[in-house]
């Protein structure tokens, strides 16, 4: 089924007032800087979000503000302001911002300040610093959406990594990527294998290149499970949940091991930060590729080429056998191939097979929800206030003879809340 060229218009533009960029800023919290980029005291932060600019910072108590960049006086950047008294002072003319969201100095305004500071617009936002990221709500109203906890936001730091990286295209071809389960065997067949770390149950999916997928709609988007017969150990599923609108929450390879939660967030139409979410509810995570990053900010590593050479492949690595030329980490192979596909995916040309189904469903409910939002209603799994996030756990594992995948989603507990 490809798409109509609306179709993919209303799926992927965010900028200047785009439905879908809209619905965003209204209806959900955006995941918008690692926790750990932002000093008490320290330099504040631009950030990108939806085709606009914003300032983040760190409190000389903690707490995080989120403003639009630009100071409502004149404009200078309040990326260069001072952090100082839990505020922002503007270097131009001195204005300032406490981090709660109030002007409170205006140095240059004759006569009373106070009255001067409430009758200026300024904006600034509800900030959520959970899990090891900074979310931010953009929308009109005093309401915030339901806040996405998902099973990494409760665990302690040691049990969770996060790192992100921002990549020259449209968000919506990382988030299918996140959903598309029979790449991981071809485009990850030796990065997979490197760094496989040999759990009892690991299974060599590039065995099974076909597997055989069954959805269940669930109040925060879909789970589907992934099933491939392996010839001598019986059925092994896999276990992912899509949660509305860009997080993919993949299982462990490996019983007891670390979980993923990918998402995609639109920096602007041609432009998505890509994160990464390592997290273990059993034990802590130990020193891993991700953990141990020093650039939390720029991690994985884009592909180190432009497309007049490739990209960077190392056609040499794959005469001695890598699968893609692209070594330095799994993420590197998933942005070639979103590199590959163009600043904005074509959907209108593409010829699906059944492997895509996990795709095609995000699209629909993505399309679903934009065009709700477009009559005037709430989309339909947004704002959901009894919605339980913990419960979209992922889960993999050997059947038994004759169970059904359900019972092995249902043995998984939820994570327990931290207090
Ligand atoms: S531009 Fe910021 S105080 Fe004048
Ligand atoms: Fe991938």
């Amino acid at each position: 089924m490809a798409m109509t060229r609306e179709e993919n218009d209303l799926l992927t533009q965010v900028d200047n007032g785009a439905p879908m960029g809209e619905m965003f800023r209204q209806h959900y919290w955006l995941p918008a800087v690692p926790s750990s980029k932002l000093e008490a005291g320290g330099a504040p932060m631009r950030i990108r979000l939806l085709g606009s600019n914003y300032v983040v910072f760190r409190a000389d108590d903690g707490r995080v503000g989120c403003f639009d960049e630009l100071c409502p006086h004149r404009k200078a950047s309040l990326v260069l302001a001072q952090n100082e008294d839990n505020a922002l002072r503007c270097i131009y003319h001195g204005w300032k911002f406490s981090v709660d969201g109030r002007m409170i100095e205006a140095p240059n305004q004759v006569g009373d300040q106070e009255r001067f500071c409430r009758n200026v617009r300024f904006n600034a936002y509800r900030v959520e610093d959970r899990g090891g990221i900074v979310w931010v709500w953009l929308g009109r109203g005093e309401t915030p959406p339901p806040f996405p906890d998902l099973p990494f936001t409760y665990l302690p730091a040691d049990q969770r990594s996060v790192t992100s990286q921002e990549v020259p295209t449209n968000w919506l071809q990382g988030v299918e990527a996140s959903m598309d389960s029979s790449h991981v065997g071809v485009l990850h067949e030796s990065t997979t294998q490197i760094t496989a770390s040999g759990g009892n149950q690991r299974i060599n999916m590039t065995k099974a290149l076909a597997p055989r997928m069954e959805f269940e709609d669930r109040p925060y988007g879909y789970r589907y499970a992934a099933l491939r017969e392996m010839s001598d150990q019986g059925v092994y599923a896999r276990i992912n949940n899509f949660v509305m609108p860009w997080y993919g929450v993949i299982c462990a390879p490996e019983p007891n091991g670390p979980a993923t939660v990918f998402f995609s967030t639109p920096v602007d139409d041609t432009t998505h930060r890509a994160w990464f979410v390592h997290y273990n509810v059993h034990r802590p995570l130990g020193m891993t590729i991700m953990s141990a990053t020093p650039d939390v900010w720029n991690f994985p590593p884009l592909p180190p080429g432009t497309a007049a050479d490739g990209w960077g492949q190392n056609r040499d690595l794959m005469k001695r056998g890598h699968a893609t030329g692209f070594p330095q980490h799994l993420g590197t192979e998933d942005f070639a191939m979103f590199l590959s596909q163009g600043p904005i995916h074509d959907r209108t040309d593409e010829q699906l097979c059944s492997a895509d189904a996990a795709v095609v469903k995000v699209r629909q409910l993505l399309l679903r929800s934009v065009r709700e939002f477009l009559d005037g209603k709430i989309p339909h799994l947004a704002n959901n206030p009894d919605l339980d996030y913990r419960t979209a756990n992922s889960v993999g594992g050997l059947l038994r003879p004759g169970e059904d995948w359900r019972s092995l989603a249902a043995d998984a507990a939820p994570v327990a809340t931290a207090g």
